[in-house]
């Protein structure tokens, strides 16, 4: 069966093909550029950016993958969560497809989408139960997933997720927006302990919020001293990295233990990152099986939403209703 999938639930508009489990086209259109001034995503902006591109990109996805539209069994959609007015767009969008083809759609969620991302192309290594990560701009969750509809959430950040705290510090210290790849490429490995830094835990509870607060506090002591220069921002900014991180991998670590699970599977944006990929690989020196989502399908994209979707559909054979709202279970 062919499953077109669609995302819209922030800044990227997607839409995807495959082929059971297998990806034929992937066509993502950013409107990230026309949010860069505002150091961060504007929602209206956002949403009017879909309402322009959606249909451009549904048609470019179909046209790399050889098919029409005929041939498309099932249209894949994110439901939630996101920003209300972007997801609302790729919904109706996805229900208009549906009733128009007669072709059932499926409402999905797109943070358990971002774990689906491992088994795109390699359906044959999903085995539960696993320790879910989504490690993004908006999400920083660790869950027990026993299927992808049996999910326990176990620990959540209490405040900013990982991914936004990057974006707020690297605006802060005039790297731009986004701000993960930035702090990636600045990351230097022989300043991450240059600086003491550290951040909220309770439990597989995370917070960010306070070593948010310290970089921009940092920032002030030296620019008073007058002595911040590229190589002090550096420095600052690699112990930041390294201290993020360190808790977030510890954290996984510790909730795979405690659960005795010894899968972990890991998306979202922020897996882009090197140094965060380095230390989950790492782990598996002690004996814990990480499936790192590769790079090409870490950002919001349509087609962890179409597997996730032809995933679901073959398990509960359930489509979803027209009733079904954006951003509702
Ligand atoms: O999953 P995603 O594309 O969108 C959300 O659902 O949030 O994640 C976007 C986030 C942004 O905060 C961005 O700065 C971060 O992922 N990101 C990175 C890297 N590339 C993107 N963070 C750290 N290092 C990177 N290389
Ligand atoms: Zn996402």
């Amino acid at each position: 069966m062919y499953t077109l999938g669609i995302e819209t639930s922030c800044d990227e508009t997607s839409c995807a093909v495959l082929k059971g489990y297998r990806v034929l086209s992937n066509v993502t259109l950013s409107s990230l550029r026309e949010h860069k001034k505002y150091g961060g995503v504007i929602p209206e902006i956002a949403t009017r950016a879909h309402l322009v591109n959606i249909d451009q990109v549904t048609r470019l996805a179909l046209e790399e993958s050889g098919l029409s539209l005929a041939k498309i069994g099932l249209i894949s959609v994110t439901a939630k969560p996101g920003l209300i007015g972007a997801l609302v767009v790729g919904l109706n969008f996805a229900k208009a497809l549906s009733f128009a083809l007669k072709k059932p759609f499926i409402g999905v969620d797109h943070l358990l989408a971002h774990l689906f991302a491992p088994f795109l192309d390699h359906q044959e290594t999903l085995k539960f139960p696993f320790l879910g990560v989504v490690i993004s701009g908006g999400h920083t969750e660790i869950y027990r997933v026993d299927d992808f509809n049996k999910v326990k959430m176990i620990g959540a950040t209490r405040d900013d997720a990982c991914g936004e705290v990057f974006d707020k510090v690297a605006v802060s210290y005039g790297l731009g927006y986004p701000g993960g790849p930035q702090i990636d490429k600045l990351f230097n490995p022989a300043y991450c302990r240059d600086f003491k830094f550290k951040c909220g835990r309770i439990g597989f509870d995370l917070s960010f919020s306070g070593i948010k607060t310290a970089l921009m506090y940092k920032k002030i002591e030296f620019e008073k001293k007058g002595t911040v220069d590229g190589r002090l921002r550096q420095r600052l900014i690699s112990s930041f990295q390294h201290t993020v991180f360190e808790t977030v991998v510890s954290t996984i670590q510790e909730a795979a233990e405690k659960l005795k699970i010894k899968t972990i599977v890991c998306g979202g944006g922020v897996l882009a990152n090197n140094y965060l990929r380095r230390l989950l690989k790492a782990k598996e020196k002690q004996g814990l099986k990480m499936l790192i989502t590769p790079r090409q399908f870490s950002g919001d994209n349509a087609a962890i939403v179409a597997g996730l979707g032809f995933y679901l559909y073959n398990k509960r054979g359930l489509s979803s209703s027209f009733r079904l709202e954006a951003g509702a279970s």
